[in-house]
């Protein structure tokens, strides 16, 4: 695994929360390097910061004192414009609950992210590329036949599917998910580990958070937050 380059440095990061006048310190002094290809969960107890760390990884939150490399380039030192198109092109996120938009059909909730990335132009002149892209996640997933269906007539594990459709459409080098089978039955959990195992075969870097260690076990390597620190 080493020998192939990192794509994500985490290096001493820090992460402390006020809360009036009490402070917790979540994150101290995490070191990880996530590397092409790899498939990491990332355990812990209930509270002990995965979360935390996964939005930090992703750019959805800034670390207090620490350094995140992403390809070599510092995420701090970019402006907020440019982290914007850096979690829209570069990493793909799943959620525990999905996050789906329930006005917008399958389809187009796994299409959002590719409108969000371009023009007006850019979007009129590759829509019909783009449209066929989703319409190949969909069918990967398997939920061709549910393309025009709203979230809310999906079932659990449906609905987690169109996530990971939604978080592959700009092809993100990173894939990160945070508990993303926590609100499933392990029947059905089982089926979106079965995707990402598939993901990953075919060479998606992926980061998932469980606090499950059963769950765990199909990553290639776990790495434990304990007192705010990776092991
Ligand atoms: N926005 C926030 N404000 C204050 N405290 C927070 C915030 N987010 C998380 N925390 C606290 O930080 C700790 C770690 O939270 P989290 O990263 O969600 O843990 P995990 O995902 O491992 O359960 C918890 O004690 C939580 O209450
Ligand atoms: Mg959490």
């Amino acid at each position: 695994m080493s020998q192939l380059p990192a794509i994500l440095n985490a290096e001493n990061i820090h992460k402390t929360y006020r809360m009036g006048a009490t402070r917790v310190n979540v994150l101290k002094g995490v070191d990880l390097a996530v590397h092409e290809g790899e498939f990491i969960a990332i355990v812990g107890a209930s509270g002990s910061g995965k979360s935390t760390l996964l939005h930090i990884l992703g750019g959805l939150d800034r670390p207090d004192k620490g350094v995140i490399r992403f390809n070599g380039r510092d995420l701090n030192r970019i402006g907020a414009r440019e982290l914007n198109k850096f979690r829209n092109e570069r990493v793909g996120f799943v959620f525990q609950f999905y996050h789906l938009l329930d006005e917008l059909s399958v389809l187009e909730n796994v299409l959002l992210p590719a409108m969000v990335s371009r023009s007006v132009v850019g979007w009129l002149t590759s829509r019909r590329t783009v449209r066929k892209r989703a319409e190949g996640l969909l069918d990967q997933l398997g939920l061709r036949e549910r393309a025009r269906h709203k979230p809310y007539q999906l079932s659990g594990g449906e609905r987690q599917r169109v996530a990971v459709g939604r978080a592959l459409m700009n092809q993100p080098k990173l894939l990160l998910a945070d508990e993303p089978t926590g609100n499933l039955d392990s029947a059905t959990g089982n089926g979106i580990l079965n995707v990402f195992e598939t993901l990953n075969k075919a060479g998606q870097t992926i980061v998932m958070v469980t606090h499950d260690e059963r769950i765990a076990r199909k990553a290639q390597r776990i790495v434990t937050l304990v007192d705010g620190r990776a092991r």
